[in-house]
């Protein structure tokens, strides 16, 4: 069996990609599933949240063939989770394929050759929808689209589902969206619940029904290397990324 394929994307900033990609996978491994998580953000702020090393070959010298994909998987601190890091490296390569034939398949070509070692396949994209990001989105199978509750999240939200759509047609038909997560909620701000309730009501079957509550605890789990799961098994964080978990689970399977 071939790994399920997701990519975390949303070009807005700040909005739970990193911390996302890092406590799904990491819920999925603990669930017994193989994981790989794969660093495409040239900060590699999902390679510290793991504890891996961006300073070993990683998904930049992978997609450029300077190390083979097996070699770039490291191990993490959780069993059955490993990673592909991100580094400096990956801020020049948008220009560096610009010019190539396939430009926007170099990331599933370079990939592909491990696809069956993994039960999912994680990919945490920078906040830009430049040609890297192009490239997992031409890979992927499904989307996972962090949204923080505030003010103009619809907005951003459009764009975001139209160059998805534009994607699908073009260049990767497989291409589909699993699902909209709320992260970083208060249930006391008016705004949050305003917005909840707003693009719910537009997206019904999209919406997840796991919504991140705001939690100092998953704020603090990447300073420690950690996963929320192994930082603090028993916070709000831990069990709201395993309820994710559970229905990123049920949705692949349909
Ligand atoms: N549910 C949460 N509760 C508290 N803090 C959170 C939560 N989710 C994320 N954060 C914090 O918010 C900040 C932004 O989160 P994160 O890095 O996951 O976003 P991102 O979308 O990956 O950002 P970028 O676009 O820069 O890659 C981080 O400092 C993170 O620790
Ligand atoms: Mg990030």
């Amino acid at each position: 069996m071939s790994a399920e394929k997701i990519i975390f994307l949303n070009q807005k900033g700040g909005v739970g990609k990193t911390t996302t990609a890092v406590n799904v996978g990491s819920a999925l491994a603990q669930m017994g599933k193989r994981v790989l998580l794969v660093d495409i953000d040239s900060q590699s702020n999902m390679t510290s949240a793991v504890s891996a090393d961006s300073r070993l070959p990683g998904t930049y010298e992978v997609i450029v063939g300077q190390c083979s994909p097996r070699d770039a998987c490291q191990p993490t601190p959780v069993k059955n989770l490993f990673a592909m890091a991100g580094n400096i490296n990956l801020a020049g390569l948008n220009i560096e394929l610009v010019n190539e034939e396939s430009r926007e398949f170099f990331f599933k070509n370079a990939i592909a050759p491990i696809e069956d070692d993994w039960d999912y396949i994680l990919v945490d994209c920078p906040p830009s929808l430049g040609l890297v990001t192009m490239n997992a989105m031409c890979w992927a199978k499904y989307v996972i689209i962090p949204l923080q509750c505030e003010y103009l999240a619809m907005e951003g939200l459009n764009m975001l589902m139209r160059t998805i759509a534009n994607i699908k047609k073009s260049l990767n038909p497989d291409l589909a969206i699993l699902g909209i997560l709320f992260t970083m909620y208060s249930k006391r701000t008016k705004l949050a619940n305003d917005v909840v309730e707003d693009i719910s009501s537009f997206f019904p079957d999209l919406v997840f029904k796991t919504i991140i509550p705001r939690n100092v605890r998953l704020s603090e789990a990447p300073s420690h290397g950690l996963p929320i799961n192994v930082y603090d098994a028993s916070s709000a964080g831990t069990k709201s990324y395993q309820s994710l978990a559970e229905e990123v689970v049920s949705r692949v399977r349909k």
